[in-house]
C-alpha cells in the first residue's frame, strides 16, 4: 500500500515538475549505490562513499533496486533514527521494490536504510542541494 502510494505521489511530481518548470529536465537521474544497487555494502561505508563525489538537486530521481523479500527500503525523518536504525517512526517502509524511483523535492538532508540490514551499513542519507 505505501509503495502503491509512493509511487502516485512520485509520478504526479515528475509531471508537474515538467509542465513548470522545464529546465528541470535536466535533473539527474541516480541509482542508490551504482552497480551494487540497493543491497548490503561491501564495505561498511560503502554508502557513503557513493555520496562523496557527488552533489544531489531537487528534483533529480534515485533508482531503488533490490530483490523483494531480500531488503527493504525505508525513510526516516531524524538523523537520531537514522543513527539507531530505528524504523518506528518511519515515513514509509517499502518491500516490494517493482519499478521503485523517489524524488526529493526540498533543499535538506533525507535518510533511508534497509530495516533487514540497516546495522550493516544498509543506510545512506542524501543531502540535497
Ligand atoms: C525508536 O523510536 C521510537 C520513537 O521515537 C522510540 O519510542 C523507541 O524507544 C525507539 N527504540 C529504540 C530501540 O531506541
Amino acid at each position: 500500500m505505501a509503495y502503491v502510494k509512493l509511487n502516485f505521489v512520485v509520478i504526479t511530481t515528475i509531471m508537474m515538475a515538467y509542465m513548470h518548470f522545464p529546465t528541470m529536465m535536466a535533473a539527474t537521474a541516480y541509482v542508490f549505490g551504482g552497480a551494487y544497487k540497493w543491497t548490503l555494502p561491501p564495505i561498511p561505508n560503502f554508502y557513503k562513499e557513493w555520496t562523496k563525489e557527488k552533489k544531489f538537486f531537487t528534483f533529480d530521481r534515485y533508482y531503488i533496486w533490490f530483490k523483494k523479500k531480500e531488503h527493504t527500503f525505508a525513510e526516516v525523518e531524524s538523523k537520531k533514527a537514522y543513527d539507531t536504525c530505528n524504523a518506528t517512526t518511519a515515513l514509509y517502509v517499502v518491500d516490494d521494490p517493482g519499478g521503485l524511483v523517489i524524488t526529493l523535492k526540498e533543499v535538506g538532508v533525507y535518510y533511508f536504510f534497509c530495516t533487514l540490514h540497516c546495522k550493516e551499513g544498509h543506510k545512506v542519507s542524501i543531502e540535497v542541494n
